[in-house]
């Protein structure tokens, strides 16, 4: 079934999340024998370029990463371009090149993948509807942000809901299709011994950090009214703690799991009020040295605009202490942490154990699992060890280490690869539904409220440091570190 010949229509063909990132999977999947042959892929855009143009485009920009890039050809030939302006003047001779593009194709699948701004999903979904391109093979894909708050993205939901049917709807998290993301599922559900003490009695509390060495040059528009909490955390790192904490799935399926998911998300203890002084943090970098590098703050930036009263109050790094109140988790704090400008890019999830009941040796500490997603994608678990030696027992933490570079010859490939993949399979089960999407931002509007009515600005912290302050102390007060402070 996955293998059926289908139209992909990417709106927003020509942006950077196309050319970095689809594109480039979608040559991938073509040359793994993945699209069908008769597979055609449509970039729709304001561009005003023709299918030739847009093939050039695509072998200056795309290919030269690729590097032998073999069946090339074939892939390009895929491609076609329809310009047009949703909304805009050139919205009618837009889609009836569309329409002629799909004439006599009805038969095929056809998916819509959206990698524009969330205020264009309904009259794009509107407008495809009108010109009479939904079918029901049709599918849609839905980039983040969906939305900025719980209200706007029930709004879109409705507008898209009203062309298309649930199970038509692919909500995208790039972390879903990370193999280590998945991995952990594996990790979880195919492994007997992690179970019994995957708990509050064994565990003491979950770290989650998602760091990143990029700024955000020339992306002010759109991250002004972002930050940190809503670009990173109300979806990646949710999803990732969803992930961690979720109860095992009776099949791998994809309403049971994603039922599981949402019982975790609808779990989530709310933070509100004055609450959020204590259990989160935020910050925003200032210019600093980056390795070798000396580099601007947020608020100077190049970019096409002057910043703002918005930018001097965006958050680039965001730190939260959640809890997941149920019987599983009670009491256990699960930190989460994003931020840009940090000393290394570094995403990873610690699972801290608890001390051992009774200690005999001095000098242990606990045991951690560190799952680490990117870079150097493994499983690494802390044990305690004697020191060799005939004298006085000396204990040594040791590590168990999996590196999935040196275990698994084969290529990793991008997270974009296994989503197109299953959007053109059919398959959601690592796609976001409705439901999750909005009990995260059921449990995220209050944070940005109380931050938004405070009118205190983020703790700035230099680029090239951990972050803010504010971030050591969440876990110092319960005498606690960050995995790479210990
Ligand atoms: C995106 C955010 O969703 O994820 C970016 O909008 C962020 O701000 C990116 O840089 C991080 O993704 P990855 O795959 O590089 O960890």
């Amino acid at each position: 079934a996955d293998r059926r010949a289908a139209d992909l229509i990417i709106f927003g063909g020509t942006g950077d999340l196309s050319m970095r990132k689809l594109l480039p999977a979608l040559y991938h999947c073509d040359r793994d024998g993945r699209l069908a042959e008769d597979t055609r892929i449509i970039a729709m855009s304001r561009g005003g370029l023709d299918d030739a143009d847009f093939r050039g485009k695509v072998d200056a920009e795309v290919r030269p990463a690729l590097g032998a890039a073999e069946g090339w050809d074939r892939f390009v030939n895929r491609l076609h371009h329809v310009s047009v302006d949703v909304g805009g003047p050139a919205e009618p001779a837009g889609w009836d090149a569309l329409t002629s593009l799909l004439a006599g194709r009805e038969d095929h699948d056809r998916v819509f993948y959206l990698a524009s701004p969330p205020m264009t999903f309904g009259p794009f979904c509107h407008s495809a509807y009108e010109a009479g391109l939904v079918t029901p093979q049709s599918r849609v894909v839905l980039e983040k942000p969906l939305g900025r708050d719980l209200a706007s993205a029930q709004a879109i939901n409705d507008e898209v809901g009203a062309i298309f049917d649930e199970s038509q709807i692919f909500r995208i998290d790039h972390y879903l299709g990370k193999e280590t993301v998945q991995n952990l599922l594996v990790l979880r559900f195919a492994n007997v011994f992690l179970e019994p003490i995957w708990n509050s009695l064994w565990i003491d509390h979950v770290q989650i950090t998602a760091a990143e060495t990029v700024g955000t040059p020339g992306r002010r528009g759109y991250y002004d009214h972002a930050g940190a909490l809503r670009d990173m955390v109300q979806n990646h790192l949710l999803q990732l703690l969803c992930l961690v904490a979720m109860e095992p799935p009776s099949k791998n399926d994809r309403e049971a799991v994603r039922d599981e998911k949402v019982k975790v998300l609808e779990s989530l203890r709310p933070i509100v009020g004055s609450e959020v002084d204590r259990f989160t943090v935020r910050g925003q970098y200032t210019s600093g040295r980056l390795g070798d590098e000396t580099v601007p703050g947020y608020l100077d930036e190049p970019d096409s605009t002057r910043p703002t009263a918005a930018s001097h109050r965006v958050e680039t790094f965001a730190a939260v202490r959640a809890e997941v109140k149920n019987w599983r988790w009670a009491g256990v704090p699960f930190y989460l942490r994003t931020g840009k400008r940090l000393p290394a890019r570094q995403s990873e999830i610690v699972v801290q154990f608890k001390d051992v009941p009774h200690a005999i040796f001095a000098g242990a500490t606990p045991n951690r699992l560190v799952l680490r997603l990117q870079p150097d994608e493994g499983i690494h678990l802390r044990l305690m060890a004697k020191e060799p030696g005939a004298g006085e027992v000396t204990l040594r933490p040791v590590p168990l280490s999996l590196s999935f570079a040196d275990t698994f010859t084969t290529r990793v490939p991008d997270a974009y690869e296994r989503l197109l993949t299953d959007v053109l399979a059919g398959n959601p089960t690592l796609f976001m539904r409705r439901d999750e999407v909005e009990a995260a931002w059921r449990w995220i509007d209050p944070i940005i409220a109380h931050w938004e009515g405070s009118g205190m600005s983020p703790e700035p912290y230099p680029a090239g440091t951990a972050g803010p302050a504010g971030a050591h102390e969440l876990l110092a007060r319960s005498d606690r570190t960050w995995h790479e402070e210990a």
